[in-house]
């Protein structure tokens, strides 16, 4: 039984994975915490926004805001995010009941070399059991640690231009798949869950994307 699920949008700059995202998130209909370090997320009726963790921190210690969090499923957008502070930021969240961790440009806080010390590597393997659901996305595929690919329940690629990133692509999902992640258009997404053989392109229409 999947008590939670992550999803990772991997691709090239200005393909569309951060708005991607805001769809995915409200798709979700529950409330969520998004970690935007470079202030990507604008405000929405539905957001409120932090300038920093520690700004965060103090906000969500207030049991009349959590609740009210909960209750009305708003986006918390914590910008300016850095490493250490995300740490803080990761152990809050580890300790939430049913949302959705957004984490833009993951590359910057779950590296290749990223152990088992850190609160994402627990949120990634542990977060099932609090029902933490795991959105992320990065530029490139060598750049994010293996914990977290492997333990992805649905990936989105944009198009491909590296050799380099075709190769690591073409061991997640094979040749095939890899050939048509080269050939996408942008704003386009190859949609993969953990059966191949449904893999489909996907894209947001102009519209809503602007709706967004
Ligand atoms: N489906 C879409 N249709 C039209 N415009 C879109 C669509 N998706 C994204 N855009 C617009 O394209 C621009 C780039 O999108 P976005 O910021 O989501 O890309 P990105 O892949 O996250 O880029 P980066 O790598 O720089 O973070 C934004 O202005 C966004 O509003
Ligand atoms: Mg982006």
């Amino acid at each position: 039984m999947i008590q939670n699920q992550i999803v990772t949008v991997i691709g090239h700059k200005g393909y569309g994975k951060t708005k991607l995202t805001e769809l995915l998130a409200l798709l979700k209909r529950r409330p969520t915490i998004i970690a935007d370090p470079r202030y990507q997320y604008e405000p929405k009726p539905w957001r409120v926004h932090f300038g920093s963790v520690e700004q965060f921190r103090k906000w969500i210690h207030d049991r009349d805001n959590i609740a009210t969090f909960y209750e009305y499923k708003f986006e918390l957008v914590v910008q300016g995010v850095d490493p250490d502070s995300f740490e803080v930021l990761a152990w809050i969240v580890m300790k939430m009941k049913a949302i959705t961790f957004l984490v833009d440009e993951v590359d910057m806080f779950a590296p290749p070399t990223m152990n088992n010390k850190k609160a994402f590597y627990h949120l990634i393997h542990y977060g099932r059991h609090n029902r933490i659901d795991i959105i992320t996305t990065s530029r490139r595929p060598p750049n994010i640690s293996r914990n977290l690919t492997a333990m992805t329940d649905l990936f989105f690629f944009s198009k491909i231009r590296e050799n380099t990133d075709k190769k690591y692509m073409e061991n997640y999902i094979g040749k095939e798949h890899a050939e048509t992640a080269k050939r996408l258009e942008r704003f386009h997404f190859l949609m993969i869950g953990e059966d191949l053989e449904k893999a489909q392109i996907i894209s947001i229409p102009r519209k809503a994307a602007e709706a967004i």
